[in-house]
């Protein structure tokens, strides 16, 4: 019989935890059927009763652990956790899980609590995502590190702001609405201090000019909003702010252009880069970490109905520039467009990130591995690079190059929002630039983040089930720690 209280302990083969009394993992490893063999990374096995009362799962990291790079060793306890976690979810009963994260409390709570997620709004059992319950429900199991520590801790808040932007992202599109999406924003920043949350209308949106922002809604019924929070931790609440702008496509349909039937529903996560910028925000702000942010997100649906945007129709955006549509379906980068001009003017940011789910062709170029960065900064790109390796939410730097300028400049109007199918996602990335106010002057630093690949895991991961990934919300809460201090 399992017990409702259980054990957690990754183990190195060759030195291994002694955290736990009663629970020595070498002389329980050797009870098992593959006992005479060395226990691969990621080998499990599970005890009842050891020590009395409990049920405890180890887990091994694999030989050479001790030599192996620290990026490395962190990626093998997320791995061996998450293995274990699976495991172990399968008991029913299993309420409270004590973790040995010794190895590595910060990764070892990542983990568990990314290995534990699973979306689903199944009524068999009462599911926590089900949208009737007024509160979001809690998690099924209860984790505590057999040590107390603040690296335990904040790895809990990284791990379940990536499992809030995957929550965002998994809802169907009739659930998660620009104005849902804004709601559930608000109730979970409630209580936060150094928060302010703004949700403009879109009267204020054709107030400020954002009219290419505006043309993406104008085939919905379904009213769009632009959402800001401004969260200010800095000593200093008047020093520049980091900002973050996320594309928020609630639906994708293509519009007029509309995209084929197939696989049509993967595009209610087409507002994964808004539900990524919100999420880190929100563990920004409850690490109460010592930065100002300031963080923007349109959003809207993109459909066909009948006032929707024409290919071919030609449109000024804030910063004055006349925008041609040829197609509807490169939506992102105009409601991009305007959020990064108002963001930049309105709030100068010294650095700007905008995370979008922009084009098809970065899901060809580097699939699920990599999110692709554009960035005239190699700073910048340096930044985001080492807070990608540390929480293994990888980046790819891609060309952000001038000499693909002519695609998006063959029409009347001074850009059109598509190039072609060569380099797409460059091409994209190059249209987003002329927004972005004080580039050209040195003011701002400025990168895009393409997450069409990333966004969705399509097979299991050792600490993820498939399905959205909620990233990169780990590295950007990293990039911005790291910045803070
Ligand atoms: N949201 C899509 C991009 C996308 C595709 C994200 C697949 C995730 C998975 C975007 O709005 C889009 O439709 N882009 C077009 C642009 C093209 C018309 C220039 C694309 O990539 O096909
Ligand atoms: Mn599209
Ligand atoms: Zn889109």
């Amino acid at each position: 019989m399992s017990s409702s209280q259980a054990l957690i302990v990754p183990f190195d083969p060759s030195a291994p935890s002694q955290a736990v009394a009663g629970v020595q993992p070498l002389q329980l490893w050797s009870l098992t059927p593959s006992g005479d063999k060395a226990p691969k990374a990621g080998a499990t096995a599970t005890f009842y009763n050891t020590p009395a009362g409990k049920t405890t799962t180890i887990s091994s990291v694999g030989d050479g652990f001790a030599a192996k790079s620290s990026e490395v060793k962190r990626e093998l306890v997320r791995k061996s956790v998450g293995a274990a976690v699976k495991e172990l979810k399968a008991f029913e009963g299993v309420k409270e899980v004590v973790v040995d994260a010794s190895l590595d409390p910060h990764a070892a709570a990542v983990a568990a609590h990314l290995a534990l997620y699973k979306f689903t709004l199944k009524t068999n059992v009462p599911s926590p995502f089900d949208p009737r319950n007024a509160e979001p429900a809690k998690e099924r199991i209860a984790f505590a590190p057999v040590e107390a520590s603040g690296e335990w801790d904040r790895g809990v808040v990284y791990a379940q702001s990536q499992n809030l932007a995957r929550t965002l992202a998994e809802y169907p599109a009739n659930m998660i609405t620009p104005t849902a999406f804004t709601e559930r924003v608000r109730r979970e920043f409630e209580g936060i201090a150094n928060v302010e949350i703004v949700v403009r209308d879109e009267a204020w949106a054709a107030e400020k000019g954002m009219n290419v922002f505006l043309s993406v809604t104008h085939g919905t019924s379904e009213p769009a909003k632009f959402l800001e929070i401004i969260y200010k931790g800095a000593a200093d609440k008047t020093a520049a702010p980091l900002a973050f702008v996320g594309k928020g496509i609630t639906f994708d349909s293509g519009g007029i252009s509309l995209k084929p039937g197939a696989g049509m529903k993967l595009m209610r996560g087409d507002m994964g880069g808004a539900a990524a910028v919100v999420s880190a925000a929100l563990a920004i702000a409850k690490l109460q970490l010592p930065i100002n942010l300031v963080v923007t997100t349109p959003l809207t649906e993109n459909m066909p109905g009948p006032s929707a945007t024409k290919p071919g129709d030609i449109i000024y955006a804030m910063n004055g520039k006349s925008v041609e549509v040829d197609n509807t379906d490169a939506e992102g980068r105009l409601v991009l467009s305007d959020a990064i001009y108002y963001t930049s003017t309105e709030y100068k940011p010294h650095t700007l990130i905008d995370v979008a789910t922009l084009t098809g062709a970065m899901v060809i170029a580097l699939g699920e591995v990599f999110s692709g960065v554009f960035s005239s900064s190699d700073e910048l790109w340096q930044q985001l690079y080492e807070a990608g390796q540390l929480e293994h939410d990888r980046f790819w730097r891609m060309p952000m190059d001038e000499e693909y300028l002519p695609q998006i400049h063959g029409s009347n109007a001074d850009l059109q929002n598509t190039g072609g199918r060569p380099a797409g996602s460059a091409t994209a990335a190059l249209f987003l630039k002329p927004f972005v106010a004080g580039l050209e002057e040195g003011e701002i630093k400025w990168a895009h983040l393409d997450i069409a690949g990333s966004m969705e895991a399509t097979r299991p991961g050792q600490y993820q089930e498939k399905g959205m990934t909620g990233r990169p919300v780990r590295a950007l809460i990293e990039f911005a720690r790291r910045l803070a201090n």
